[in-house]
């Protein structure tokens, strides 16, 4: 069975319209979320995937639709279905079948949280690695021949950390990242002169969430702020505006750009 289900409002192939298609992973809350609302305020059609977020997946996709009709869809989807190519390959069909093409390709889903030296596990290395790096390029592979004939493009969400500034006691994360960062150069390379591959770099650009493990209080938030140029955290708007931008850049190609406030500017590596 894949481990996958189509969840949309009033999709009808009748009323499909030529505007671009954008999938962007992990899409139901924070930045990706804010990466749908601002390609669906340019016209598009976006595809919301999610896993364990499924009721505001669907939330936001209605909200979308009653704006734009049939303009939002909702797939619900373990990225570990990378794994298998026969499921790989239903969930290509399905996000295809969706609105009929793909355009652009986000990859956001990811985890995140530390690995300290010394208590490494594989479980760890295989879902850090899997989110960050494995189905990126594994997605984006399978997505290629839809995404060549619109001539479309692909945009990774990195971190400030994954480029000569390790975040300590995040080795997996930090390696991850950095594997997803080569991909984008070498995928640029690869797929030129079709389809266009870049990247953003957040640095904080919203807190964890209040009630996971990773929640940071007080004076941990103002160490942060006091670290960060511009003196204020980031909002997942500012990444999905340079994630626009990308989508829009003809002559970009294997391009990172750093949205972090001026925070790796600051940053010696290691606890800051
Ligand atoms: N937050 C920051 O300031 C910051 C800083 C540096 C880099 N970044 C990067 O920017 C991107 C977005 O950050 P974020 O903080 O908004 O992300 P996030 O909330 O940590 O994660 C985004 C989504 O990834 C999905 N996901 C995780 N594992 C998955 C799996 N196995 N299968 C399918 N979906 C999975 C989750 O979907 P469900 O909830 O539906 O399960 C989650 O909501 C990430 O790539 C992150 O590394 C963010």
């Amino acid at each position: 069975m894949p481990h996958f289900k189509q969840n949309f409002r009033n999709l009808s192939y009748a009323n499909i319209t030529t505007a671009p298609v954008m999938l962007v992973t992990g899409s139901a809350k924070r930045i990706g979320a804010a990466i749908i609302k601002r390609a669906h305020e340019k016209g598009y059609r976006v595809i919301i995937h999610c896993h364990h977020s499924q009721q505001q997946a669907k939330a936001l996709a209605t909200t979308l639709n009653k704006k734009r009709d049939n303009s939002a869809a909702v797939i619900v989807a373990d990225l570990t279905l990378v794994n298998d190519s026969q499921t790989l390959s239903q969930f290509t069909q399905t996000v295809i079948e969706t609105f009929g093409q793909l355009d652009i390709l986000v990859h956001n889903a990811s985890r995140f949280y530390p690995t300290p030296i010394g208590g490494i596990e594989n479980t760890q290395w295989d879902e850090l690695f899997l989110t960050n790096a494995k189905a990126p390029l594994l997605l984006s592979q399978a997505f290629l021949p839809y995404l060549k004939a619109q001539q479309g493009c692909i945009i990774s969400l990195l971190d400030i950390h994954a480029d000569n500034k390790p975040f300590s006691n995040y080795a997996v994360y930090n390696m991850a990242k950095a594997a997803h960062r080569t991909m984008v150069q070498s995928l640029a390379l690869d797929m030129a002169p079709h389809v266009r591959v870049n990247g953003v770099a957040p640095g904080v650009n919203i807190l964890p969430e209040a009630d996971s493990d990773q929640a940071l209080d007080s004076t941990q938030q103002q160490y942060i702020v006091d670290s960060i140029p511009m003196q204020r955290i980031g909002a997942p708007e500012d990444i999905a505006h340079s994630v626009l931008y990308l989508v829009e850049a003809s002559y970009v190609t294997g391009q990172i750009i750093t949205v972090d406030g001026g925070r790796s500017l600051t940053l010696a590596g290691g606890y800051n």
